[in-house]
């Protein structure tokens, strides 16, 4: 381990007194935003070749900050540096560091930067990657999403409307509104980029620089796409952690939607799938159990994202211009819940590649719920000259009889519809089959088998 010789904070003339220990412990960020050494590095080698290109400082010294700081990245590549909680963050433990490897020529390295725009500067980079992170992984899970989808295009399943049946539908047309979903996510992560791509670096401490320095050059080296437009606005602004962090809450939403939908199928009173036991824990007494924790578990995590994104949004809350201490909690906020996403979404995949659908329970549960009677309605409605309302009404008649009977929709004769409705003919029989009654929804967006398939189509071309 190379220790730092120079233990004195860079204010020691300034601030006479050692800060207190407990605070440097509790309140420095090291162990914390240490994550961002690659972008801090990379971030201060282009900002040296911009203040030399600008003639701002020699040839000589740009060259013995960069040589400084590569050798400080194969340090902590190697794990041989020691990053030490008196220099309170990244910026100051890499600072302190090259002074140690270069001598006082280090010094030239702050020369028109403020940590103020420095660790916004790593911040967006680190998330620049982390959102093309996320978005791979919502890649794969749509592309899981529809391989299942497409192997169960013709699986009959009940919709529910209130948890109750209401109409049939595929079960492969309910996987794809999860791509929908999923695809959604994916371009509000990618919206984000937008304000990801703005350059903070060259704002300084509030107010900019006298010199005379090339915010354009630095945006170019550091593959962002513009300079940010006010140095104020740009130190004290985190909406686009607030944006990050409202994407992760929206994507664990949908996450917790589908993992409740599973809790609830895979329930002993529904037995509509079956989880493998890769994906299932059992319980310490009672020996015949396969619990689904790990649906749970993401149910669970999505509370805790929305949490994150709350506590940005209140450390924001009232903040003056421009930089306060307050700001240091984005990235422990930032970092967790990309992190959580991160494996939620991995989580989710898994299950989905483990869970099978119970074709049989799931046709037998759409079989009961006169889960047909808007077809029979609309059947109605077509064949017989008559409003929607006549028609639900005399629907309604049917459904009263069956049930007064004790029996299912195509348990009723011809005969027995007739006595509500007299101009029915055999032809009716039809509508009660659950496949006709799936396959009958062929508009736009609905459940028709041709429809999954198209869409399924489209969304593969999408994901290539
Ligand atoms: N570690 C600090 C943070 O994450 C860096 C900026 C410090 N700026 C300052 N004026 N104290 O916010």
């Amino acid at each position: 381990m190379v220790k730092n010789k120079n233990n004195k904070a860079i204010w020691n003339s300034r601030i006479k007194t050692k800060t207190s220990a407990l605070y440097k412990r509790y309140g420095g960020s090291i162990k914390i935003d240490k994550k961002l050494f690659k972008e801090d590095i990379f971030g201060s080698i282009a900002h040296v070749e911009m203040l030399f290109k600008q003639k701002i400082i020699s040839f000589k010294i740009k060259n013995k900050i960069i040589y400084g700081l590569n050798k400080i990245e194969k340090e902590i590549l190697n794990n041989k540096f020691e990053f030490n909680q008196e220099f309170e963050d990244i910026h100051m433990n890499i600072e302190k560091r090259l002074t140690q490897l270069i001598g006082d020529d280090a010094g030239y390295i702050h020369t028109a930067r403020s940590r103020n725009d420095q660790v916004i500067t790593d911040l967006k980079m680190w998330m620049k990657s982390a959102t093309q992170n996320i978005d791979l992984n919502l890649k794969k899970l749509i592309k899981t999403n529809l391989k299942i989808a497409e192997k169960n295009i013709k699986t009959i399943m009940p919709g529910f409307t209130h948890l109750k049946n209401a109409q049939a539908l595929s079960l492969g047309h309910y996987l794809m509104s999860y791509v929908e979903m999923f695809t959604r996510d994916r371009k509000r992560f990618l919206n984000n980029l937008e304000s990801l791509n703005e350059n903070p670096l060259g704002v300084c401490a509030l107010t900019g620089t006298s010199f005379n320095i090339d915010r354009k050059l630095t945006t170019k080296k550091l593959g962002f796409k513009n300079p940010t437009n006010n140095s104020i606005d740009t130190v004290s602004d985190r909406d686009f952690v607030l944006d990050f962090l409202y994407s992760c809450s929206v994507c664990a939403m949908h996450i917790s939607r589908i993992a409740e939908e599973l809790i609830i199928w895979n329930s002993d009173g529904f037995n509509l799938i079956n989880l493998s036991d890769k994906v299932v824990t059992g319980s310490s007494i009672m020996p015949q159990k396969k619990n689904p924790d790990m649906l749970e578990f993401l149910r669970g995590k999505t509370g805790v994202m929305f949490g994150n994104l709350f506590s940005m949004l209140t450390v924001l809350k009232g903040l003056p211009l421009s930089y306060y201490k307050d700001l240091q909690e984005d990235k422990e906020i930032i970092f967790k819940t990309n992190d959580t996403l991160e494996n939620c979404l991995k989580i989710l995949d898994e299950i989905l590649n483990n869970f099978s659908p119970n074709k049989k329970k799931m046709l037998e549960l759409a079989s009961i719920g006169y889960i047909t009677a808007t077809d029979l309605a609309d059947y109605i409605v077509k064949n017989h000259s008559k409003s929607f309302r006549e028609a639900y009404q005399k629907t309604a008649a049917i459904i009263n009889m069956a049930e007064k009977r004790k029996k299912k929709l195509d348990e009723l004769t011809l005969y027995d519809l007739k006595k509500i409705e007299p101009n029915l003919t055999e032809d009716v029989l039809k509508v009660f089959d659950l496949k006709n009654s799936v396959n009958s929804k062929k508009s736009y967006g609905g459940t028709a088998f041709d429809n999954i398939k198209k869409m399924i189509i489209k969304y593969k071309k999408q994901l290539i």
